[in-house]
């Protein structure tokens, strides 16, 4: 068995085990978007069909920027030039918006949590 032989194995093996435990979040591919391939897709279209409109591409609440980076690849992919402004607090929601989303429009207050972990830096 030569090295290159043993490193494979090594990194089958380690891939293995991390599998194993909760480092499979790190080891396998897991779905980032806050949206469903389809509502991804229908963003790809808005993109498409405004791509003669003039003006930047404003992203209102971007979060860690996953989705600012799907879209961005689709325009560098579809040759649409203009600028993408991402925006956010950085702070999560404020309560008054939690509570209008979960009040008016039946989201679970659980979903809108938890993103405040992210800094503009
Ligand atoms: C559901 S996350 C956005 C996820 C992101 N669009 C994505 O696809 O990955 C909602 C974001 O909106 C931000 N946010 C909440 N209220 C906002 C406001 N008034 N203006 C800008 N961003 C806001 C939150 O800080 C949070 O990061």
């Amino acid at each position: 068995m030569n090295f290159q032989d043993l490193s494979v194995q090594a990194r089958a093996v380690l891939k293995d085990l991390a599998f194993r435990t909760p480092m499979v979040r790190w080891a396998a591919h897991r779905w980032q978007y806050n949206f469903s391939p389809a509502q991804l897709g229908f963003l790809c279209s808005c993109l498409d069909r405004t791509r003669d409109v003039p003006g930047p591409v404003f992203e209102v609440g971007c979060f860690a920027g996953v989705t600012s980076v799907f879209l961005n690849k689709h325009m560098s992919a579809e040759g649409i030039e203009k600028p993408y402004y991402a925006f956010d607090t950085f702070g999560g929601f404020v309560e008054a918006d939690v509570a209008f989303e979960s009040d008016r429009r039946g989201k679970q207050r659980s979903q809108l949590l938890g993103f405040t972990d992210n800094r503009k830096e």
